[in-house]
């Protein structure tokens, strides 16, 4: 008898890959699933939605040094932490894979890197840096959007967002010189998500852009801001109600936290 539970578990374990996760998904309840969990708004995301009782697939880089996110995921049992670099798309395909039954309402392509600034300033120019940032900021959230689409479509309110910022912005270039490398991945994301909104429609999928604001995290820190900002709940509350108005009717504008749009 002990033995039959015990495969019970490891069954259960196996049905959701290789998470630290404390308990099978609640049935009835909305899932979202995460990038970038670990830290910033990633990590206000994981802690909003599981205080409003969802299951949460929370996925960073390395979970064992992810302290805050399993403090959360302590205090909320519904909190599944899987490990998952953007860039990986081995990794990607098999999350996908060992999730294939669990549908997902919302999937948040957070995960970003600002990168080095001196490398994406006239004269310093690292193209490496550039691939990266390519990789991690436009190619991820699509792998990723592409990967869990079925399981999206499978879910009841089917929504995939991604964040992006006011620097992707054209027609706001003038007001700022350098960062290069992150404007133009996001730029890309942006396009990205525009013609995956299209795609997606006829399953019924919104896909949409938000952008968080400025914020008051690493990222944020390493770019040289020093102004006001918001903290990450803050953001994350302002995001969180527009993802929650989502309809097929969406017009598909990038919209800011505070419900602002920010032009193309
Ligand atoms: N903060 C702002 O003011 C602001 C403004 C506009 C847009 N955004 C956007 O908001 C999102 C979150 O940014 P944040 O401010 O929270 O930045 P952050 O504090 O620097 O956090 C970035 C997150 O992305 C993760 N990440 C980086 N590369 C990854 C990869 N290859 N695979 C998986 N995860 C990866 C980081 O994980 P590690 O800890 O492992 O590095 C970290 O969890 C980003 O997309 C950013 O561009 C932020």
């Amino acid at each position: 008898m002990r033995r039959l539970s015990m495969t019970v578990v490891l069954l259960a374990l196996m049905t959701v890959g290789s998470g630290l996760f404390a308990a099978p998904p609640a049935p009835g309840q909305p899932t979202v699933l995460i990038t970038g969990s670990n830290r910033g708004i990633g990590l206000a995301f994981v802690a909003h939605y599981a205080q409003a009782g969802w299951n949460v697939i929370a996925t960073c880089r390395d979970p064992a040094s992810a302290d805050e996110l399993r403090s959360l995921q302590a205090a909320h049992p519904k909190v599944v932490i899987e490990a998952l670099d953007v860039t990986d798309h081995a990794r990607i395909d098999a999350l996908a894979d060992s999730y294939r039954d669990w549908p997902i309402d919302l999937l948040v392509n957070n995960a970003g890197m600002l990168g080095a600034l001196p490398a994406q300033t006239v004269g310093g120019l690292d193209f490496a840096l550039f691939e990266q940032m390519m990789a991690v900021n436009a190619y991820g959230p699509l792998k990723m959007s592409e990967a869990f689409a079925d399981h999206v479509a499978a879910s009841d309110q089917k929504k995939i967002v991604a964040l992006t910022s006011g620097l992707s912005s054209i027609s706001m270039t003038v007001k700022m010189p350098g960062f290069y490398y992150y404007r133009m991945s996001k730029a890309a994301l942006n396009m990205g998500m525009r013609g995956l909104r299209t795609d997606m429609r006829s399953r019924g999928i919104v896909v949409a852009l938000i952008a968080p604001g400025m914020v008051d995290t690493r990222l944020l820190y390493d770019s040289g801001w020093r102004g006001k900002s918001l903290t990450p709940a803050q953001s994350v509350t302002g995001m969180a109600a527009h993802i929650a108005t989502l309809t097929a009717e969406d017009p598909g504008e990038i919209v800011n936290t505070d419900g602002k749009i920010i032009p193309w």
